[in-house]
């Protein structure tokens, strides 16, 4: 599974995405240790509130699956109907709740037209963070 491969796959989960409020699509493929992918789509909610971004919809899925140890997560986003825009980096509370169970150097590959990816680690989008081992 190369970088290529996993972007595909969260240009696919972005067609399942759920937004009709914010009209913006996003897709998520997550890589786990065992080379398994896990995908997920935004789910947007009426009361607006409860929506929930792709990266968590994946990250979630895995982790009542058992799955505790990924490698990378590729995301994709843009207008609803459209092909995807820009780079659409996870927000706060997704880099938050990735910390719980990945690391530092974990590698999160943003999507862009025409092929082009950004790769930062989560330790460059969430740096200095609080995570399980500050209550240790
Ligand atoms: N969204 C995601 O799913 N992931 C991101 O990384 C950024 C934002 C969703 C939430 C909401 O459904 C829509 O995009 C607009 O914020």
């Amino acid at each position: 599974m190369d970088d290529r491969q996993l972007v595909e796959l969260a240009c696919a989960a972005r067609e399942q995405a759920y937004a009709p409020y914010s009209g913006f699509s996003v897709g998520a493929a997550l890589l786990d240790a065992d080379g398994r992918i896990w995908q997920g789509c935004n789910i947007e909610n009426a009361a607006f509130g409860p929506t929930v971004c792709a990266e968590r919809v994946a990250l979630f899925k895995a982790v009542s699956e058992g799955v505790r140890s990924f490698e990378a997560l590729a995301v994709a986003g843009g207008p609803a109907g459209e092909s995807i825009a820009a780079f659409t980096a996870p927000c706060g509370v997704c880099r938050q709740v990735l910390r719980e169970f990945c690391s530092d150097g974990f590698r999160i590959i943003l999507a862009a037209p025409d092929g082009e990816t950004r790769t930062f680690t989560l330790g460059e989008l969430l740096p200095q963070s609080f995570g399980p081992s500050s209550l240790a």
